[in-house]
């Protein structure tokens, strides 16, 4: 996550602002006299659903960071460090993480390329090349995934990079050595290169060939490399799982070089450990269905099922950009299967031994729901009362985040039949439950819901095509950090200007937003409208008719978007007898809205 989206997630709007204000409570809202204007009755608001304010009176509004830079009078960078600091969150790492970055891309890639020049050139290297050979890996995908093989002598590839210019403190900081930059930290060992899903190398995995310890050496992690954060094989697999609409997730390197190598190009790898949310938050942009592959004996285990309930709500979490310039938007289901492997074996044996297998076994993959069930109930005699009681505490939990009413009610009334108990009990335990949940709900339950697609999309419009822009302006957005992105751009008239000019922080955030872009045109254009459609900003260079009418369409959907926020505002209002002036004339401008957003309308 990045370092503005972590401080915003861990603030509450409400907390910060009744450090400034005296707030009072109204009705889900809070109200408070303006600190920006002289007013004698409360005409400022603070939103915890949405976590904004506004104020009726001035028509000023945005989000906890515009909040305090306007208290305070401070620029970004400066509120964000106050910010920072409340929410116990470290931006001095971050900080020189951003400097650091570039150096570190470059020597990650030259190390890439020395190992794989030393697996194919190197007498050393033969026992990785007849390793690599007796596991079934073929040239073309030691070549496609750049494998390599890191010299024993421990000073080879520290020699070859300070050779190109690389200094002792970067080369550290790529976590390609250890002992002050004098010592390779991979030595001996085969190599995978671990890219992000532009396709840069970020780190290592580095497996042993002679039973050293331990099997697999990852890179420490860096500016740029955080394990839990990258999915192996994820930018060779983008262009399938969009294809495919679906994500097939297995756990080791070996796995995904087999799969790809038997066509199965949709497989990715979490690298050892249960899939994290911000692994599952690399994917959502390209598909909401993944296919877990998990070896039998992972099955019933809890830590296993915990992960994949992150999992699932990380996916459920996920928005999709709404602009959409060719008629509806669609939301995507979200749906976790699970494929159980025969016991003792991975993804890259089954698929070695016979691909028709691996083929069945992800087709018949169990949506998550029937394998909760299936693992709760096996083994189990459920004519005990316990047991039965048991049972109904694993799958309750689950059945009540099941996102469809009526599947929902499916599955319960399936608990209910094999446990005897009744529905109706069933819905009294889910709905304490429900209750419990939500009161301890952590930080880390609310991720993902500080970034906002429509204006990122807005703003990925604008820098890569900027189209003729209408009426573009920074007070449209409510994440100060587009804003800030908005109008520095507006202000200095090109990307490079720009973000000469950037905090960290902020192009940070502009790499994410650029970083929308990353796959080749698709010739047909009914395959582009497809993708599209799958929330694929990235996956069609729009021509520039294209670009305006979308970037029209977000424009109009964000005007859209605040007005209906300021007119539930006013309703509420309302519903307490406070009419405000200023609030009741959103009623008359709701009515008074342009086609665009009645067309905009049709399609939400
Ligand atoms: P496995 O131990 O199952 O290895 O770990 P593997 O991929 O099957 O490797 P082979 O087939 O024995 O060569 C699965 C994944 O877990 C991570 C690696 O990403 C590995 O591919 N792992 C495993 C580590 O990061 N460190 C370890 O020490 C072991
Ligand atoms: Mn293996």
């Amino acid at each position: 996550m990045s370092d503005i989206s972590e401080v915003k997630q861990r603030l509450d709007i409400v907390a910060v602002a009744s450090g400034y204000l005296p707030l009072q409570r109204s009705g889900r809202n809070f109200k408070a006299l303006c600190p920006f204007h002289t007013e004698k009755t409360p005409s400022f608001y603070i939103f915890p659903e949405q976590q904004s304010w506004h104020c009726f009176g001035c028509g000023s509004g945005g989000d906890v960071l515009s909040l305090v830079m306007k208290k305070e009078n401070l620029d970004f960078g400066a509120a964000l460090r106050l910010l920072a600091d409340k929410a116990g969150v470290t931006l001095t790492r971050e900080k020189e993480k951003a400097s650091q970055r570039q150096p570190i891309f470059e020597l990650n890639q030259s190390a890439v390329e020395f190992y794989h020049r030393a697996l194919l050139e190197s007498p050393e290297a033969g026992i990785a090349r007849s390793y690599l050979e007796k596991r079934g890996i073929g040239k073309q995908s030691i070549a496609d995934f750049q494998l390599g093989y890191s010299p024993r002598s421990g000073r080879a590839l520290t020699e070859h990079l300070r050779g190109k210019g690389g200094t002792a403190q970067d080369i550290l900081a790529a976590g390609l050595a250890r002992d002050e930059g004098k010592l390779d930290l991979f030595r001996g060992r085969l190599m995978f290169p671990i890219r992000d899903s532009q396709g840069r190398a970020t780190g290592f995995g580095a497996r042993e060939l002679d039973g050293s310890q331990p099997k697999y050496l990852n890179s420490p992690q860096t500016a740029i490399f955080d394990k839990g954060g990258s999915l192996y094989g994820l930018d060779k697999a983008l262009p399938a799982i969009r294809g495919k609409r679906e994500a097939v997730v297995v756990e080791g390197y070996f796995d995904v070089i087999a799969a790809h190598q038997g066509e199965f190009k949709n497989v990715v790898a979490s690298m050892g450990t249960a899939i994290t949310p911000r692994q599952v938050a690399l994917l959502k942009g390209a598909t909401r269905s993944l296919v877990l592959a998990l070896d039998a004996d992972a099955a019933g285990n809890e830590a296993v099922l915990r992960g994949i309930q992150t999992a699932r709500q990380a996916l459920e979490r996920t928005q999709l950009p709404v602009p959409d310039f060719l008629g509806a938007s669609e939301r995507l289901q979200a749906e976790i299967k699970v494929a159980l492997l025969p016991q003792g074996q991975d993804p890259d044996e089954v698929i070695n031994r016979s691909p028709q297998e691996w083929e069945r076994l992800v087709a018949s993959a169990l949506p998550l729901m029937d394998y909760l069930f299936q693992t709760a109930m096996a083994g189990v005699d459920l004519s005990r009362p316990q047991v039965a009681s048991m049972v109904v505490n694993k799958l309750l939990p689950y059945i009540r985040e099941v996102e469809g009413p009526v599947e929902r009610e499916l599955y319960l009334g399936k608990l209910s039949r094999l446990t005897g108990v009744s529905e109706r009990t069933l819905m009294q335990q889910a709905a304490l439950l429900g209750r419990a949940s939500r009161a301890g709900a952590s930080p880390a339950d609310t991720a993902f819901t500080w970034r906002d697609p429509l204006e990122e999309y807005c703003l990925y419009l604008l820098f890569h095509y900027a189209p003729q822009a209408g009426e573009t302006s920074p007070a449209l957005f409510l994440g100060t950090e587009n804003r800030e992105l908005l109008g520095q751009w507006l202000a200095s008239g090109s990307l490079d200007a720009m973000r000469a000019g950037l905090e960290p922080a902020l192009a940070e955030h502009l790499d994410e937003i650029l970083g929308l872009e990353e796959r080749p045109l698709p010739p047909n254009p009914y395959e582009r409208a497809q993708r599209y459609r799958q929330g694929v900003a990235s996956a069609m260079p729009l021509s520039p008719r294209e670009a305006e009418q979308a970037l029209a369409q977000c424009l109009s959907r964000l005007q859209e978007r605040s007005l209906r926020h300021l007119i539930q505002a006013g309703a509420d209002l309302e519903a307490e007898g406070s009419s405000l002036a200023a609030a009741q004339n959103l009623k008359q401008l709701f009515h008074q809205r342009t086609p665009a957003h009645k067309e905009a309308d049709l399609h939400e």
